[in-house]
């Protein structure tokens, strides 16, 4: 248990700790580490809220940790419950009032809600008190909860929470309320981005960049379980990859409407500014805040490489435009980025792109027969694409049609 003058000078750090960290996840399980410590509490979870429901995001506790084997970790089903009076979550979400309870067991009858056994039932756990507040944005928005379960006295006893135990969970609540915010607001910037990029380009519409993100998200999750990638980071990844394949070409807003709308082939002139858009949207993710930014930036600018190392920008400096000395060639020209200097997220939206631009009509080109695009992608396999993943893609061939046939171009 920390000492009074350890738990100030914990409070104190805590601000400048939690500012440091991005990524949502890591800051949320720091958020209930952190939290728990304070109050010595042997469990915690954080409900994010989606629309009528808040869902189970985070979670820890200690008992049942310890009753894991080594190096194994809590894996919860997917649980959410509805946002209303009935359970002690819903009611905190429902009323924006917190709740200090200190035997959920012996609640009285009359209380609108009740505690949910389920959890309890299902892992054998014995939950005793909690002290469950909301999470609340600048605008007062409820954005989920935290619940902070089984309070410990000295003796490790389970005992209940104090007034002041509240006081500094509503400060654990409002640094992860930040949090959320922040990323949601992340989330909101980049759906107004796709958006953008789509009014300029109408040709390519929401369904092309909805059909590259589900071909992308597809391979990728099978690339990963083959390569026993944790489900966890799977699930997070999916995520992320999803947004940044559909802003794989974002980086055309900055080509002149001749060139991006002209209705006949590029001259070769055309052709090399048409390149640039790789560069120009890895630009726009140079600061970057968030995992998404760093995903994006890795799309936009590697889309383009070829495994054979024949694509383009190749190694360059994106901030500069300029070579990147050591990968010059004997002839001064830049070396395009080779089979794994791709990096993965390049290597799959390559693929994903071109099978979707081949199936397409555009300005320039008819669509071609699906035949034809199954020819040119096998045979492109270790020339133009990661061998490994077109092989990937024959295998979930019949999964990438049907997420084709759910995005299809408005005419
Ligand atoms: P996009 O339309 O999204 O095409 C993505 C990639 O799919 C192309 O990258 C290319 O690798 C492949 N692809 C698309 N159409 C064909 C095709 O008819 N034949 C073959 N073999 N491959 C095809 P690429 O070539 O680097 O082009 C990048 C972007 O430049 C294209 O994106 C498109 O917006 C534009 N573009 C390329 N060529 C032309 C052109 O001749 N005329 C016009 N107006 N735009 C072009
Ligand atoms: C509830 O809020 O009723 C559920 C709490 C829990 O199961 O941990
Ligand atoms: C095109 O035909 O549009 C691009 C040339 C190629 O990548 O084969
Ligand atoms: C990655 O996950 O990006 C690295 C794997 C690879 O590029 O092969
Ligand atoms: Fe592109
Ligand atoms: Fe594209």
């Amino acid at each position: 248990m920390l000492s009074e003058q350890e738990k100030l000078d914990s409070l104190t750090r805590l601000g400048i700790e939690l500012s440091q960290i991005n990524d949502l996840d890591i800051l949320m399980e720091r958020v209930l580490t952190r939290a728990r410590q304070f109050v010595n509490a042997d469990a915690g979870s954080i409900y994010i809220r989606q629309n009528d429901w808040l869902h189970f995001s985070y979670t820890q506790n200690d008992t049942l940790e310890r009753q894991l084997p080594k190096g194994e970790k809590l894996i919860y089903s997917t649980f959410k419950i509805p946002i209303d009076t009935k359970s002690i979550a819903g009611y905190v979400a429902a009323t924006g009032r917190s709740l200090n309870i200190e035997d959920v067991y012996s609640l009285e009858a009359t209380l609108p809600y009740s505690f949910t056994k389920k959890f309890d039932e299902t892992t054998g756990y014995k939950t005793c008190s909690v002290l469950t507040i909301p999470l609340e944005n600048s605008s007062r928005a409820i954005l989920g909860i935290l619940q902070i379960i089984n309070a410990r006295d000295e003796g490790g006893q389970i005992s209940v929470f104090s007034r002041q135990d509240e006081r500094i969970m509503y400060h654990f609540a409002a640094v992860a309320a930040v949090a959320l915010e922040r990323a949601q607001m992340t989330r909101a910037l980049i759906l107004r981005m796709i958006r953008m990029a789509e009014m300029r380009d109408p040709r390519e519409t929401g369904a092309h960049v909805n059909r590259v993100a589900g071909f992308a998200v597809e391979i990728y999750e099978h690339w990963a379980v083959r390569h026993h990638i944790d489900s966890k980071v799977i699930d997070k990844t999916r995520d992320v990859l999803r947004m940044a394949a559909m802003l794989h070409d974002v980086g055309k807003v900055a080509t002149s409407d001749l060139i991006l709308k002209k209705p006949d082939r590029l001259n070769e002139d055309e052709y090399e500014i048409m390149k640039q858009h790789t560069i120009q949207g890895a630009r726009l993710f140079m600061h970057q805040q968030s995992d998404f930014d760093e995903a994006a930036g890795l799309v936009a600018l590697n889309h383009h490489e070829r495994w054979d190392g024949m694509g383009y920008p190749g190694h360059i400096d994106f901030r500069t435009g300029q070579p990147i000395k050591e990968y010059l060639t004997a002839e001064g020209r830049v070396r395009g980025k080779k089979g794994s200097e791709i990096p993965l997220f390049g290597r799959i939206v390559a693929l994903a792109d071109v099978y979707d631009a081949l199936s397409s009509k555009r300005a320039y080109k008819e669509a071609w027969d699906e035949r034809h695009i199954l020819d040119q992608i096998e045979k492109n396999a270790g020339s133009h694409f990661d061998p490994e993943l077109v092989e990937i893609f024959f295998s979930r061939y019949e999964i990438l049609r049907s997420i084709q046939m759910r995005y299809v171009d408005e005419k």
